[in-house]
């Protein structure tokens, strides 16, 4: 499932967010934190994960994401990765073809986290740059993102995914991933899609017996399939 979930982040506190990521912050190379094969697609710069900066802006995305009901609906998160930052613009501009390590570690958390879900916000407005692209790529076809400013993505951790070249501007984002209770996309999304028409049928209807044991369902279904 591709979820966007949208207006996480206002106009003052994208552009504060943006402030914070010019060209002073502590930028490095992104392939500086690359596996083996996704080393040789990637070409962008990451801020460093462990800066002050960094840490203090994990906190506003996750903040910011996790106050959507629709990131804890789609993701059901039972772990999340602290959130990275990456900018593509010059000659730093691409990240080819790749699929994001199963199991990443993260050093502030000491946790191993398997990325079932991978989440990118977009803090740059689409207009201010060329290219840049969130390509998914599936077996005969791919579907290209680029969101507005302060909107996010939620996609399966298994997709074979690239940004396209930035060809003008500055592309920032943040991304990271969430292991989520619910191990298999087909069954959050079979979840999510039980939870979010049982919203609307209680918006129309009000709670009734139907509702009451579709909810019994939901959570039957979620304690089957869950782990914590
Ligand atoms: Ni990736």
């Amino acid at each position: 499932m591709i979820l966007v979930l949208k207006n996480l982040l206002n106009a003052d506190e994208l552009a504060s967010i943006r402030a914070d990521l010019g060209p002073q912050a502590p930028w490095i190379a992104g392939a500086s934190s690359a596996g083996g094969q996704a080393v040789t697609q990637k070409n962008n710069q990451q801020l460093a994960q462990d800066s002050a900066l960094a840490i203090r802006l994990q906190q506003r995305i996750l903040q910011a994401v996790q106050a959507d009901p629709l990131f804890f609906s789609a993701a059901l998160p039972h772990k999340i990765f602290n959130p990275l930052f990456n900018s593509y613009s010059g000659q730093a501009n691409h990240y080819g073809p790749h699929i994001d390590g199963a199991i990443l570690h993260s050093r502030q958390t000491a946790e191993r986290v398997r990325t079932d879900v991978s989440c990118t916000v977009f803090l740059s407005e689409p207009g201010d740059y060329d290219g840049g692209e969130l390509t998914m790529h599936d077996t005969c076809s791919a579907q290209s993102l680029k969101l507005p400013a302060g909107s996010a993505v939620l996609y399966p951790g298994t997709s074979l995914h690239e940004v396209r070249p930035v060809t003008r501007g500055q592309r920032l984002a943040s991304f990271f991933w969430i292991q989520s209770m619910v191990r298999s996309d087909e069954q959050r999304r079979l979840l999510f899609d039980l939870d979010m028409n049982l919203l609307k049928l209680r918006q129309q209807h009000g709670e009734n017996a139907e509702t009451t044991a579709l909810t019994g369902t939901y959570h039957n279904l979620l304690r089957m399939w869950a782990d914590t």
